[in-house]
């Protein structure tokens, strides 16, 4: 397929789609009570406080404000934005369950992995469906709204970001 301008941000999905499915099998892993599943949770937590954070600047200091001189914040920017914010909290009420679970109690750690089960599930589901909206309507739209000029430059700033400021 011919390459596109937003296929620097596209490729981040393709990452956030493995770790989401590594979150998936550990969450489930966790209710078995198998260990290997605490190491697959770190990374995927360290995905998210660090390539994913990366990714939300990318889109929310780069690419929406961009999009937003064409089309305005509200509609599909706004919902993005939302969504963004909802993964965050959900995120933090994982981290919640998961510390709880650390020190649970035999007779209460089942009743814990699932609550982190069905969370988890819930970030999975929330962060797919995001991913298949920016990459389905968001991305073409910018590509088709910014004139070829306006997005390299917007590239070029997307590829200069290293971390959040
Ligand atoms: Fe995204």
């Amino acid at each position: 397929m011919a390459e596109k301008p937003l296929d620097l941000l596209r490729s981040a999905h393709r990452t956030a789609l493995g770790e989401l499915e590594l979150l998936e099998k550990a969450s489930v892993a966790l209710k078995r009570n198998e260990d290997a599943a605490w190491i697959d949770l770190d990374k995927v937590f360290g995905f998210f406080d660090g390539e994913l954070k990366v990714h939300f600047h990318h889109e929310e200091a780069i690419l929406f404000p961009y999009l937003a001189r064409v089309i305005g914040r509200e509609g599909p920017i706004a919902a993005m934005l939302d969504e963004h914010q909802s993964l965050w909290r959900t995120l933090d009420v994982l981290h919640e369950k998961v510390d709880e679970l650390k020190v649970a109690q035999p007779d209460s750690a089942g009743k814990i992995a699932l609550a982190v089960q069905q969370i988890s599930s819930h970030i999975v589901g929330l962060l797919r469906s995001h991913i298949q909206k920016e990459d389905n309507i968001l991305f073409p739209l910018a590509e088709e709204a910014l004139d070829p000029e306006t997005l390299r430059e917007m590239v070029a700033r997307i590829n200069a970001v290293e971390a959040p400021v």
